[in-house]
C-alpha cells in the first residue's frame, strides 16, 4: 500500500510562548525530526500539510508548509487543516504558556531577589485531534523522555487515545533534539517496534513503513467488516 493520495498533517518544530516583546519560553526542538518525516511523506506521493514551529529549515519539496509561532497557533493550523488520513504530531509543544504576555517589556523590580511567571495550560493538540470526528485513520504522537521512557510513552498512548506513539529519549548529545540522529520505539497498543538509531531521514523512512502497514491492516480489518469475511488475498 502507498501513502499516494493519502492526506497527512505533520507537526515539527518548538512553539514559542511570549512573555513579554523580547522574551519568550521555548525548547530545543530544530524540527528535523518532523520535518524529514513530511519531507518522506511528500516523496512517497502523500498529500503533506507540514505545519511548523519557528526554525530554519527550508521546506521540503512537494508539500504544503504553514509556520506558525505559539502553541495556539499551532493548534488552530492543524485543526484547520483536518480532515486528514494521518496526523503525526512530532512537534514539541509548550504544555504552558504565560497567561497573559506582558505589551511591554518587563523591567526588572529594584530590590527583589525573585520573580514569578503565573503560565497556564495550553490545548492539548494530538488529543484533539484523537477526538476530532472525522478522526484520522491513525494518530502518531511522539514521547520524548529523559527517564522512563516507556512508562510514559504508554501513558501517552493511553491518556491521548492515540493510534501510535514514537518513543525517543532527550537530554543526551547525539540523539533527540537537535542532533542528525535519534533513537526511536514505536508503541502501540499490541505491541512495540523497535527502529533503532539512525539518521532522521532513514527513521522517517523506517516510521512511514509502519504507518503504511497500519493503514493497510486496518483497510483490510474494515474489508472483513464489511463483507462478514476474509477477503482473497
Ligand atoms: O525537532 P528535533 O530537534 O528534530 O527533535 C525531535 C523531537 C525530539 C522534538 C521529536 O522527536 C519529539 O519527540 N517530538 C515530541 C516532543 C514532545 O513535546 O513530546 P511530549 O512528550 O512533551 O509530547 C507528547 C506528544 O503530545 C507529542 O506528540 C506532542 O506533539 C504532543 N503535544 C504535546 C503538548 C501539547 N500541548 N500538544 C500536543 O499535541
Amino acid at each position: 500500500m502507498s501513502l499516494r493520495g493519502m492526506r497527512m498533517v505533520v507537526s515539527a518544530g518548538p512553539t514559542f510562548e511570549d512573555i513579554d516583546p523580547v522574551r519568550f519560553l521555548g525548547n530545543r526542538s530544530s524540527g528535523k525530526m518532523g520535518f524529514a518525516i513530511a519531507a518522506a511523506a511528500a516523496r512517497r506521493g502523500a498529500d503533506v500539510v507540514l505545519v511548523a514551529g519557528p526554525v530554519s529549515l527550508a521546506t521540503p519539496d512537494g508539500l504544503q508548509r504553514i509556520d506558525v509561532r505559539t502553541a495556539v497557533q499551532m493548534h488552530a493550523a492543524v485543526l484547520a487543516a483536518l480532515p486528514a488520513d494521518v496526523y503525526v504530531g512530532a512537534a514539541a509543544v509548550a504544555d504552558y504558556t504565560p497567561r497573559e504576555p506582558s505589551p511591554r517589556k518587563i523591567k526588572k523590580t529594584p530590590g527583589s531577589a525573585s520573580w514569578q511567571l503565573e503560565l497556564v495550560r495550553t490545548p492539548d493538540i494530538l488529543a484533539d485531534v484523537a477526538a476530532r470526528r472525522p478522526r484520522p485513520r491513525l494518530v502518531v504522537g511522539f514521547a520524548a523522555e529523559t527517564h522512563d521512557l516507556e512508562h510514559y510513552a504508554l501513558g501517552k498512548l493511553r491518556d491521548k487515545q492515540v493510534d501510535l506513539i514514537v518513543a525517543n529519549p532527550v537530554g543526551t548529545p547525539g540523539s533527540g533534539f537537535e542532533a542528525e540522529d535519534n533513537t526511536l520505539t514505536v508503541f502501540m497498543a499490541d505491541g512495540r517496534h523497535a527502529l533503532g538509531t539512525a539518521s532522521k531521514a532513514q527513521l522517517a523512512e523506517a516510521l512511514l513503513d509502519l504507518i503504511d502497514t497500519r493503514l493497510a491492516r486496518e483497510a483490510s480489518a474494515n474489508a472483513i467488516d464489511a463483507t462478514g469475511d476474509r477477503t482473497p488475498t
